[in-house]
């Protein structure tokens, strides 16, 4: 059957590697990258398919109702899958309100416009939200976030988010709309925005830059690389039961202060430094409030009912993720004039 798959955020970080795994899948669908290319949106992401047949990018704010209904009525998607979001929990804090105007408002506009046009007949549709486990809040030394862990979120993000996926399943119990829902923990790799740890990192050690580290360092992300991620959705997407949600994840957690270790210990054999020297720059700095302590992600639901695995160690996926930034210098450089110096300066001036 040929289907019109209408993808939010595809100019993002992971939204581009959906995009990319869709396109290339799946030639007989329409894939229609929807996204308001804020700073976090970049087309460079997609240079390589962007003149696929079966690719369309369209410049759309979600938090704009009529626009985005005038979209779907045009181009009559059988699917969407939402990625379209604010997604750095530090902008969370400084800027609450651009969180609940996309991950809110945003959310609820498409599933506005999705029960619309696709009225009481859902056969074939599906409307896919991407979350996060942030929205699960922190655990403790020890435990795991399950698919009936109660949520719990702490920053201004992870309450958007939490809030977006309450919507999206209370459209499921008074709607009936088709969804299904995937909370999944950090992802890497490339083309990650150079706000976030790793990318910032990566980018602070080419530059001999200091490490910034919030806190002590103990602090524990769960991460999966990102084109496992997209894997993920394309499986949840096709497969996955309606009204569902799957926990995404790889088993893999790291103390922020490890990762960081690991990463100045690769990147120093890669581009031919001293043992140790990287880890020189490593500086601690003013903690972020409300830091949640750790997430882990039980994924023994998406392993066992759709048969999920990831592709890829951290080590490799860590591997393949400072080579992709080494090679591609010119993007790295592209997207941290301008704009970024400012929000660096203001983020870490105390540091
Ligand atoms: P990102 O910040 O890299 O990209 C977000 C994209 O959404 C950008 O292309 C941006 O232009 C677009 N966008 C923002 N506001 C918009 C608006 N109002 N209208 C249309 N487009 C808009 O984010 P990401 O890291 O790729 O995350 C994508 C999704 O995955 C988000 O929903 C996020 O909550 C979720 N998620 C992220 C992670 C992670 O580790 N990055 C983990 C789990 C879930
Ligand atoms: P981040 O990449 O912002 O993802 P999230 O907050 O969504 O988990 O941060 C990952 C971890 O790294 C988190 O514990 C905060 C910490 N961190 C630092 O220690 N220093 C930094 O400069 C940044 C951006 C994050």
């Amino acid at each position: 059957m040929l289907k019109t798959v209408l993808i939010t955020g595809g100019a993002g970080f992971i939204g581009s590697h959906v995009v990319r795994e869709f396109v290339l899948k799946y030639p007989q669908y329409q894939i229609i990258n929807l996204d308001a290319l804020t700073y976090a949106g970049n087309l460079e992401n997609l240079k390589d398919i962007q003149d696929s047949p079966n690719y369309t990018f369209i410049k759309a704010d979600i938090t704009d109702a009529v626009h985005i209904r005038t979209i779907f009525e045009q181009y009559k998607p059988d699917g969407v899958i939402h990625l379209a979001a604010e997604s750095h929990v530090d902008r969370s804090i400084s800027n609450p309100l651009e969180f609940v105007m996309t991950n809110v408002i945003g959310t609820v506009n498409l599933l506005n416009a999705a029960k619309e046009i696709w009225e009481t007949n859902y056969e074939g549709k599906r409307f896919h939200h991407i979350s996060t486990d942030e929205v699960y809040g922190t655990l403790g030394e020890s435990g795991l976030f399950t698919e009936d862990t109660s949520y719990d979120p702490h920053s201004p993000y992870s309450a958007s988010k939490a809030s977006s996926d309450h919507f999206v399943r209370a459209y499921y119990d008074t709607y009936e709309l088709p969804i299904v829902l995937t909370n999944c923990s950090n992802n890497y790799g490339p083309n990650h925005f150079p706000e976030k740890l790793i990318p910032l990192c990566i980018h602070n050690i080419i530059h001999k830059k200091p490490l910034p580290i919030y806190g002590d360092g103990k602090y524990t992300r769960d991460w999966l690389y990102v084109i496992d991620h997209a894997k993920a959705i394309d499986l949840v997407f096709h497969k996955g039961k309606v009204g569902d949600s799957y926990n995404v994840g790889g088993f893999n957690e790291w103390k922020n202060i490890d990762l960081v270790k690991e990463l100045c210990k690769q990147m120093d054999e890669k581009l031919g430094r001293q043992s140790g020297e990287s880890a020189q720059l490593i500086t601690f700095v003013k903690d972020r409030p409300g830091h949640d302590l750790r997430y882990a992600i039980d994924a023994t639901k998406i392993n066992k009912e759709l048969g999920y695995v990831p592709s890829v160690t951290f080590e490799e996926g860590l591997s393949k993720t400072i080579d992709w930034f080494l090679e591609n210098e010119d993007w790295l450089n592209n997207v941290t004039s301008g704009d970024y110096q400012s929000y660096y300066k203001k983020q870490y001036r105390d540091s």
